[in-house]
């Protein structure tokens, strides 16, 4: 869907990153000192094309996807390397990427607000600098509702120079497709508008009823990416533990053991998993019920089975400290510089999502260098998970508690009535910006605000 008033400001900030002062900046993870590689460039090709996808033995539909797969490629590169992809559209419409959690330049963040959407039969390159280890995505950012639903997202994966070991690594991008009566990608529904589109078909990287293996005794590092159109997953191996180890910013500061955490759509998570001690076991990778609105009967749900195979020796070994984040604001109490009201208004097309009562809300510029403390305010009874482009915050109070910030996050669940405080800090990247709810009708239907960060 075209927002309603967006002026494309011609980039006028640098093309690229300068590391040195942006890790100046405190403005994100504290970067590992240990790196001797050089550099390198990374080129990828991203084809977005139609596509028929087999997502279950025998069942194909028609989607689109980034070199015809869903998920695209996932993208492997090194903190410092350079990202250079070539986007050529082969849709039949417009569209653009969106690199979801990187902390790159204004003009390369590959929304309507800073570039010229990429027509059918064009090119575009996208070129920047990675700064942070983590998982990330990217997806479509026009016409989401469509776009992202038919397929185009996929994972980016940057790895720093001194990760912990593990005895396997995997990438697991969840997404549910709506399916209508004929088997095909249903067309969007009014209902959708409200409560954001939940599927029937569950995949794991693009397949349905996904398998897994893991030996005995070992533990691997899951990197998982929630790339629902407005699914919760509030995920769950059988109910046993798992230690949570990294958010949308990389490593938090140490590993926490737990039996179930929530990825909202556009949320990242890495875990631990393992070690398993029953060979022979059948653990459900599950979502559990979660009430995010009234208006839908929340469900368990199975989204795929993890075995476990006969023992393998470990070489795994999880550092009691992951990575160290420096607090931004110092306990106490902390006064808002800005509130963000996560609003509804009923209309004649159903409903309209608002940010401080307007839809597609012009907000504020930011202050390179200012600390922000803003106050996102869910004026609405349903959750919303705020995304902010470009910045990584730390979630500094919950309902104005103060609480521990022992990560940093891009999106943060903002739960019916609630008010999340988040603070950051813009580094030296001026330009258009944006925040929003990451689900992907509420996005398009107003939910979200564009702000310049200026020097
Ligand atoms: Cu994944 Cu504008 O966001
Ligand atoms: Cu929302």
């Amino acid at each position: 869907m075209k927002t309603a008033c967006h002026q494309v400001a011609l980039p006028t900030a640098p093309a690229t990153t300068d590391l040195a002062s942006l890790y100046a900046a405190r403005s994100g993870p504290t970067p590992s000192t240990t790196t001797t590689r050089e550099p390198q460039e990374v080129h990828v090709t991203l084809e977005a094309r139609e596509t028929q996808w087999e997502f279950a033995p025998g069942r194909t539909v028609t989607a689109w996807g980034y070199q015809g797969l869903v998920p695209g490629p996932v993208i492997v590169a090194y903190v410092g390397d350079t990202l250079v992809v070539h986007l050529k559209n082969d849709l039949p419409e417009p569209t653009v990427i969106h690199w979801h959690g990187l902390r790159l330049p204004a003009s390369m963040d590959g929304t309507e607000s800073v570039q010229l959407l990429v027509q059918p039969g064009e090119t575009f390159e996208y070129r920047f600098v990675l700064p942070d280890a983590g998982t990330f995505w990217y997806h479509s950012h026009a016409n989401e509702t469509v776009q992202i639903e038919r397929g185009l997202y996929g994972a980016l994966i940057v790895l720093g120079p001194d990760e912990p070991t593990f005895d396997a690594d995997r990438v697991l991008v969840l997404d549910d497709l709506k399916l209508d009566r004929k088997g095909r990608i249903a067309k969007t529904a009014l209902f959708d508008r409200h409560s954001g589109r939940e599927g029937q078909v569950l995949m794991i990287n693009g397949r349905a009823d996904q398998a897994f293996e893991i030996a005995a005794g070992q533990i691997e590092r899951w990197r998982i990416v929630n790339a629902c159109s407005a699914r919760y997953v509030r995920l769950s191996f059988g109910g046993r533990p798992f230690r949570i180890i990294g958010a949308d910013g990389g490593l938090r500061e140490s590993a926490m053991t737990v039996t179930e955490t929530l990825l909202t759509p556009g949320d990242r998570v890495e875990i631990a998993v393992g070690p398993f001690e029953d060979e022979g076991a059948e653990i459900a990778i599950e979502s559990l019920k979660y009430r995010r609105t009234m208006m839908k009967w929340p469900r368990r749900v199975q989204w795929g089975t993890l075995r476990v195979g006969p023992r393998a020796p470990s070489v795994a070994s999880i550092p009691a400290t992951l990575a160290t984040v420096v607090p931004l604001v110092p306990p106490g109490p902390a006064t808002p510089n800005r509130i963000v009201r996560l609003g509804a208004r009923m209309t004649f097309h159903g409903h309209d999502w608002l940010i401080n009562d307007e839809t597609h809300h012009h907000d504020a510029p930011v202050k390179v260098g200012e600390l922000q403390i803003w106050n996102i305010v869910n004026e609405t009874g349903m959750d919303h998970p705020f995304h902010l482009h470009g910045f990584f915050f730390q979630v500094i109070a919950l309902d104005g508690v103060r609480t521990e910030p022992t990560s940093w996050e891009d999106t943060v669940n903002v739960v019916g009535k609630q008010t999340v405080t988040i603070a950051f800090r813009a580094d030296d990247r001026p330009g258009t910006w944006m925040y929003h709810c990451h689900i992907l009708e509420h996005h398009a239907a107003g939910m979200m605000g564009h702000f310049e960060v200026v020097r």
